[in-house]
C-alpha cells in the first residue's frame, strides 16, 4: 500500500516537535481544522518569529549545480521519487512561491497531482505566489485556469506599487481573471524580501515553500534572516555551462550560516537539507 503521509525525512526536518512519529496510521498527524475541501491537512510549519512566515528555500539541481537547460528549457531533475517527496512538501506549507521567469518559462501548476490518490478527501493545496512587479502573468496561465476550474487556489500576483497606467489595466485584468493582485514596495527595482514575508503573515500565510528560479533562490540566499530552511534535491546529472545556474552570483559574505542537518536518497537523487542559523 502507498504511503498516505509524508516521508518521516520531511516531517522530522520541518516539524521538529512531530519527531516521535514514525511510519503508521497517519490519523494522528491531520489538522482537522482545515477549510472545506482541505481535510487532509498536515500540520504546517511555524516560524519562531510571529511576523513572519517559515520559509523553505527548495530547488532540484544537477551535479553542476543548475536548475534548468540550454536557455532555460525546463528540465526534469527530479526522479519519481523525489517530486513525490516535493510534493509532499508544498502539501505542508500554506503557500508556494515562484518568479515571474519560471511563471513564463514552465507554466506550472503548483498543485499535489504526484501524490498517492485519497478517496474521499483532498490534500491541502498551497496558495500559488507569484513575484511579478509589472504584471506580466498570462492571463490563460495554468495557475488562473486552475482556480477557475476548482482545481487550485487562487493565485496572488505579487507587484511592484505603481501608478503607471498600463500596470493599472494589467492589474485590472488580472483581477477579473481571478488572480489576486497584492502591491508591495520595491528595493533596488525588485520586490523587497522582507517586506513582502511580513506582508504574507499579515494575510495569514504561516509557511511559505519557495521554488525558484535562478533568480528567485539568489534573492532568497541574499536574505539570510528570511530563510529557515534549504531543501535541494541534487539529481545525477550534468547539464555543462550553457544551463541555467544560480550560484555564480552569490556573494559569500552574506551567505547565511548554514547547517547541514540531513541527506537521504529519494531514488536515484540525493536530497539535503540545511537549518539556517541566525
Ligand atoms: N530546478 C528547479 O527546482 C527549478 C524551480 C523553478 C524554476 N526553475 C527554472 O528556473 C528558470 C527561471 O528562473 P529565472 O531566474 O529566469 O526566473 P525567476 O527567478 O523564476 O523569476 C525572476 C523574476 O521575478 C521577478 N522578481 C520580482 N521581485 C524579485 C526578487 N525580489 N527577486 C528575484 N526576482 C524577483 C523579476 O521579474 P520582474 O522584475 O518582472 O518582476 C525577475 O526577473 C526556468 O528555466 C525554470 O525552469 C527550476
Amino acid at each position: 500500500m502507498e504511503q498516505l503521509f509524508p516521508p518521516v525525512f520531511l516531517l522530522r526536518t520541518l516539524l521538529p516537535g512531530h519527531n516521535q512519529f514514525a511510519p503508521g496510521p497517519p490519523v494522528a498527524l491531520y489538522d482537522k481544522r482545515s477549510d472545506t475541501n482541505d481535510q487532509y491537512k498536515i500540520p504546517t510549519p511555524t516560524s519562531p518569529d510571529p511576523a513572519k512566515p517559515y520559509v523553505t528555500l527548495t530547488f532540484a539541481q544537477s551535479l553542476d549545480a543548475k536548475i534548468a537547460g540550454v536557455g532555460g528549457k525546463q528540465l526534469t531533475l527530479s526522479g519519481k521519487d523525489s517530486m513525490v517527496m516535493t510534493h509532499w512538501m508544498r502539501t505542508m506549507h500554506d503557500a508556494i512561491m515562484i518568479g515571474i521567469g519560471t511563471a513564463l518559462n514552465d507554466n506550472p501548476q503548483l498543485n499535489t497531482r504526484h501524490l498517492p490518490a485519497l478517496s474521499g478527501s483532498k490534500y491541502h493545496l498551497p496558495r500559488p505566489i507569484i513575484l511579478d512587479s509589472s504584471l506580466r502573468l498570462p492571463l490563460d496561465c495554468k495557475l488562473i485556469q486552475n482556480y477557475k476550474e476548482g482545481r487550485g487556489r487562487r493565485p496572488w500576483v505579487i507587484g511592484q506599487v505603481s501608478e503607471n497606467s498600463d500596470w493599472v489595466t494589467r492589474k485590472q485584468a488580472l483581477e477579473a481573471a481571478g488572480a489576486r493582485v497584492i502591491e508591495v514596495k520595491g528595493e533596488n527595482g525588485r520586490i523587497s524580501i522582507p517586506v513582502l514575508l511580513t506582508t504574507l503573515r499579515t494575510l495569514g500565510i504561516r509557511s511559505l515553500m519557495v521554488e525558484g528560479g535562478a533568480q528567485v533562490i539568489r534573492s532568497f540566499f541574499a536574505e539570510a534572516n528570511s530563510v529557515n530552511t534549504i531543501i535541494v534535491t541534487v539529481a545525477p546529472t550534468f547539464v555543462g555551462n550553457d544551463g541555467v545556474g544560480y550560484g555564480d552570483d552569490l556573494v559569500s559574505t552574506a551567505l547565511p550560516n548554514m547547517e547541514p542537518t540531513r541527506t537521504e536518497l529519494f531514488g536515484r537523487d540525493a536530497v539535503m537539507t540545511l537549518k539556517v542559523i541566525r
